[in-house]
C-alpha cells in the first residue's frame, strides 16, 4: 500500500527525528521538536543548502541576522498591513477555517472530477476578490459554492476577517518603557536591512546574493499536516541583488537552478514540477513554486519570487536611508549605468518542508519474497536517504562480542569517526542490528568477523541493495567518505 502520512509521522518518532513539541503535556499544536536522528538529517540538509549556494557561488555570502527587528522593518515591508489570511468561522462547530483554503479545496475537488474549467474559473474569481479585499464576496462565494463545514456539515458561516499572522511580544521590562516587537515572519528582512552593510563591507558587485538560514513564526490559522506548516519553522532564503533590467533573465536562472538542487539531493523529477502562482504575495511581480509530491498531493516546498525593488524602495523611504549602489559596469551606450537601488530576485525553501519531503521520499517499504516454502514473504523498512544527508553515515558492527572482535571493531570504529558520523553497535543478532541502521537510513554497516583478524579486510553491506563486499580496512575511509559527500 501506498505510504501514508500517518506512517510517515509514526515513523519519525519512532525513530528519534521529529517529536511533537512538550509532549508530556501533550503537545503545542503545530510545533515540533528534532529528535537525535532528525537534527542531524535537517543539519545535512542545510549544509548542502548553504553550500550550494555560498561555497558554489562565487559572488553569494552568508548572514546570520537576528530574530527580533526594529518594528518598522515590518511597516516596509508590508507584514503590518498585509500578511494576512482570510478566515471564516462556522457557528455550528466553532471551527476555525482559511477561506482560500476552503475554496482550494473546493476548485481540487472540480480538478478530480475532470471539471477543471470550472475549478480554474473558480481560483481565478477566488484570486479577483482576495485582490480586492472583498471579504463579503468571499463569504459569498463559498456558500454559492455550497461549501459546507468538514465536521458539522452546515452552511453556517461567520463573515470572513483578515488575520494578520505576525506574532507580537514586548522589549523592555516595564510595562510603561516596553514596546510592540514581532517575532520575524521571514528572514528575508533581515537581508534587506543588511544589504549595504555587506555589499560595503564585502566590496560586493551587482549581481549578488546574500543568504541566510533561520527561524521564522507565523500564527497560522490552520496547523495541520505534521512539519509541513508550523508555527515556528526555519527558512533558507537568499536574496539575489540585481539590476532592474535583468529581472527576467535572473528569475529563469534561478527557477532552474533551485530545480537542480531538490533533484541534487534525491527528490525524484516525477515528484518535483513547478506552479505558477495565480494569486501574487504583495510584494513579488513574479512568483512561481517548486512543489513536491508528499502523500497528501502536490505541495509547495519553494518559491522563487521576482521582488523588484519593493523591499529596498520602502525601507529607503521609512529609514530615510539611501538604499542605492552605484554600478560603474558600462551599458551599450559606453556610459556607466550609475545609481540604482537593485531589483532583487528571491529563492525561499522551507528546511522543515524540504525535511519532509525528503524524509517522505526516503520512507521505503518492500516485500521481500521468501525462498523457502512455507515461510512467509518479510516486509523490509528503510530510508533511502542520499548518503550526505544520511544521519549516521556508517556502523560497526562485529559478528560477536568475543575472540577480540569488539575490540577490533570499537578500533575501526574510532579511526572513522574523525572523518563522518560512525557508530559502533555489538548488541543482538547481526540481522536485528542491520535493520536498526535500515530504519534510520545508515548508508554503510560494516561487519567485523573471523575473517578480519586475519586479513585486516571486513564487509560493507550496502543499505539499498543489501548486497555485501568485501574490503579492506584501509580502504573504508576513502570509499566511505567519497560516497557520503555531496
Ligand atoms: N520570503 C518569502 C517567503 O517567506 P513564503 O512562500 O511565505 O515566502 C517560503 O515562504 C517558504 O517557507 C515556503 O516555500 C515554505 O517552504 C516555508 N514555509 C512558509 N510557511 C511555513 C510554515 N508555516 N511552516 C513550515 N514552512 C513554511
Amino acid at each position: 500500500p501506498a505510504t501514508s502520512l500517518q506512517d510517515i509521522i509514526s515513523h519519525a518518532k519512532e525513530y528519534g527525528f521529529v517529536f511533537p513539541s512538550s509532549e508530556i503535556y501533550d503537545g503545542l499544536q503545530a510545533v515540533y521538536d528534532y529528535g537525535q536522528n532528525g537534527v542531524e538529517l535537517k543539519n545535512n540538509l542545510k549544509t548542502a543548502w548553504w553550500k550550494a549556494m555560498t561555497q558554489l557561488h562565487d559572488n553569494i555570502v552568508g548572514i546570520d541576522a537576528a530574530i527580533f527587528m526594529h518594528p518598522l522593518t515590518w511597516k516596509a515591508s508590508g507584514h503590518v498591513d498585509g500578511f494576512n489570511d482570510p478566515m471564516i468561522d462556522n457557528k455550528d462547530s466553532k471551527k476555525r477555517y482559511r477561506a482560500d483554503q476552503l475554496l482550494e479545496g473546493k476548485a481540487e475537488e472540480y480538478t478530480k472530477a475532470g471539471e477543471t474549467e470550472k475549478a480554474q474559473n473558480l481560483l481565478n474569481e477566488m484570486g479577483r476578490l482576495l485582490g480586492a479585499e472583498d471579504l463579503e464576496g468571499v463569504r459569498n462565494l463559498i456558500i454559492s459554492e455550497n461549501i459546507v463545514c468538514p465536521i458539522s456539515k452546515t452552511l453556517n458561516w461567520t463573515e470572513v476577517r483578515q488575520f494578520n499572522l505576525m506574532f507580537s511580544t514586548q522589549v523592555g521590562s516595564v510595562a510603561e518603557d516596553s514596546s510592540l516587537i514581532y517575532l520575524r515572519p521571514e528572514t528575508a528582512q533581515g537581508i534587506f536591512v543588511n544589504f549595504l552593510n555587506v555589499q560595503k563591507s564585502g566590496r560586493m558587485k551587482v549581481p549578488f546574493g546574500i543568504a541566510q538560514i533561520g527561524k521564522a513564526f507565523r500564527n497560522e490559522i490552520v496547523a495541520r499536516q505534521f512539519i509541513f506548516r508550523m508555527r515556528e519553522f526555519e527558512q533558507m532564503e537568499m536574496q539575489f541583488f540585481i539590476r532592474p533590467d535583468t529581472s527576467q533573465h535572473w528569475y529563469n536562472s534561478w527557477k532552474e537552478t533551485r530545480l537542480k538542487f531538490h533533484k541534487a539531493i534525491g527528490l525524484p523529477a516525477e515528484k518535483l514540477k513547478y506552479h505558477d502562482h495565480e494569486k501574487l504575495a504583495h510584494y513579488a511581480s513574479a512568483a512561481v513554486d517548486i512543489e513536491f509530491e508528499f502523500p497528501f498531493g502536490f505541495r509547495e516546498i519553494e518559491g522563487i519570487h521576482a521582488r523588484g525593488d519593493f523591499d529596498l524602495r520602502n525601507h529607503q523611504e521609512l529609514s530615510k536611508k539611501k538604499q542605492q549602489y552605484f554600478d560603474a559596469d558600462l551599458d551599450e551606450n559606453g556610459k556607466p549605468y550609475g545609481n540604482y537601488i537593485p531589483h532583487v530576485v528571491e529563492t525561499s525553501v522551507g528546511a522543515d518542508r524540504l525535511f519532509l519531503a525528503t524524509f517522505c521520499n526516503a520512507f521505503t517499504k518492500e516485500t521481500i519474497p521468501s525462498n523457502e516454502e512455507g515461510k512467509e514473504d518479510k516486509e523490509r523498512v528503510y530510508l533511502k536517504l542520499h548518503p550526505a544527508l544520511a544521519p549516521i553515515k556508517a556502523a560497526v558492527l562485529p559478528l560477536v562480542k568475543k575472540d577480540g572482535l569488539a575490540e577490533k571493531g570499537e578500533a575501526i570504529a574510532n579511526s572513522l569517526k574523525s572523518s563522518f558520523r560512525t557508530v559502533y553497535d555489538d548488541g543482538g543478532a547481526i540481522g536485528k542490528r542491520y535493520t536498526r541502521q535500515d530504519l534510520i537510513g545508515t548508508p554503510f554497516c560494516i561487519a567485523v568477523d573471523y575473517q578480519t583478524m586475519e586479513d585486516d579486510t571486513v564487509t560493507i553491506r550496502h543499505r539499498d541493495s543489501m548486497t555485501q563486499e568485501r574490503v579492506s580496512i584501509s580502504e573504508l575511509k576513502e570509499k566511505i567518505g567519497y560516497a557520503v559527500s555531496m
